[in-house]
């Protein structure tokens, strides 16, 4: 492993609070593992706590290769474990947490609705409490643009009233009320709330991406297995969706992007407290047809796919106006689908099987 550590100036390192040891929860997941690469690479010292009920150990190999850095430790815990996750703040001076950790899945929160509550707004409140406990009162927390609902077809911005239509979807709306109650009564916290839209692609290193531990359910991953010949065709849930071609349309933005708004987050959690909101997307929507389009191109065959029902919990559109965080950040993201189907398809190629049995990290674990 490449042992060369590097060193980043990071930007608002010179005010007055600066993270340094950011706790990442959920940092072995699709999202988390890239957002550990960019902080590691950005000079942080990174905690992770993560169950691994969708994703493995075998990612932080990897994303050590790629920064150049160990990740400072790993603990394999349940949020809900209050005693585990209390241990953990104890062991590390944590200045600030990202939340990733939680169930993902529309089909599954619809399946397992109270598991979804119980898992999402459960670990959320325990993080909590033990954040509270110890004096730990700055976080960035992964929303999703799917509290929206089916808000119609134009841009969302943050002010569009929230109407969840699956479980998943209700429970992160649920956890953004109790960050929201929280900042309205203690005056000492600052909890940034992104709502992220269609997080896809991969570390364009090819070493990091999506690797469901089961049959994908989101799209780029299920297109991304078909085309390496693991999957036979491509189900498209819906052809009839007051859409141009029938099929629903998301504002997939890379994960390279997500992360790096994760990261620009740190530099913005002593601005001022309280609850903000933030859209992290594209603004550009794409119908499940142009995926397919853009990623047989990418691939150079054409992703067989047939026509079947609408799944339940799904939506027409849901397309970002991510104009709020360019006016307070001045960040905005710069990869396209093109960039997107790239990256997959490059992971996918040189892991046609995932991270299955690539080697386990020897560093430290709880
Ligand atoms: C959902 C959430 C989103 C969240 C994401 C996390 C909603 C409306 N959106 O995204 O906020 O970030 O989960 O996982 O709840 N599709 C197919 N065939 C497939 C898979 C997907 O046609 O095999 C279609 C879906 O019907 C959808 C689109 O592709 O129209 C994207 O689906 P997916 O990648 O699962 O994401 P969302 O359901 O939009």
């Amino acid at each position: 492993m490449e042992k060369e550590r590097r060193a980043h100036a990071r930007p608002g390192a010179g005010s007055s609070w600066a993270p340094s040891t950011v706790l990442v929860t959920g940092g072995a997941g699709f999202i988390g593992s890239h957002a550990c690469v960019e902080l590691l690479d950005h000079g942080y010292e990174v905690i992770v706590v993560d169950d691994y009920a969708n994703s493995t150990p075998h990612v932080f190999a990897r994303v050590e290769r790629i920064a150049g850095r160990f990740v400072g430790a790993v603990y394999e815990l349940d949020l809900r474990d209050r005693r585990a996750l209390s241990a953990v703040f104890d062991r590390h001076s944590v200045d600030a947490v990202m939340h990733f950790a939680a169930l993902k899945s529309v089909s599954g929160s619809v399946a397992r609705p109270v598991e979804y509550y119980d898992t999402n707004v459960g670990g959320t409140t325990a993080l909590l409490r033990t954040m509270h406990e110890h004096g730990v009162h700055r976080l960035v927390f992964s929303s999703s643009c799917s509290i929206y609902g089916d808000a119609g077809p134009g841009l969302l911005d943050e002010a569009t009233p929230p109407r969840p239509t699956n479980p998943y979807a209700a429970s992160k709306w649920l956890c953004e009320q109790i960050l929201a109650d929280v900042c309205r009564h203690r005056p000492e916290y600052t909890v940034l709330c992104l709502r992220y839209f269609n997080p896809a692609g991969a570390h364009p290193s090819g070493l990091l991406g999506e690797d469901p531990q089961d049959v994908p359910d989101n799209l780029m991953p299920y297109v991304a297995q078909v085309a390496v010949g693991r999957r036979e065709r491509l189900r498209i849930f819906g052809a009839d969706y007051p859409t141009p071609d029938g099929t629903a349309i998301r504002d997939y933005i890379h994960v390279m992007d997500t992360v790096e708004a994760h990261r620009v987050a740190l530099d913005h959690l002593a601005d001022e407290p309280g609850m903000h909101v933030y859209n992290i997307g594209l603004g550009q929507g794409s119908s499940v047809l142009d995926v397919v389009a853009v990623f047989s191109e990418t691939c150079g065959r054409a992703v067989p796919y047939q026509m079947v029902p609408r799944r339940p919990g799904d939506v027409a559109s849901l397309v970002a106006d991510p104009s709020a965080v360019t006016r307070a950040w001045g960040w905005r993201p710069t990869r396209d689908l093109s960039d997107m189907c790239r990256d997959a398809w490059r992971f996918q190629q040189l892991n046609p099987h995932g991270y299955a049995g690539s080697a386990r990290r020897p560093g430290p674990k709880g």
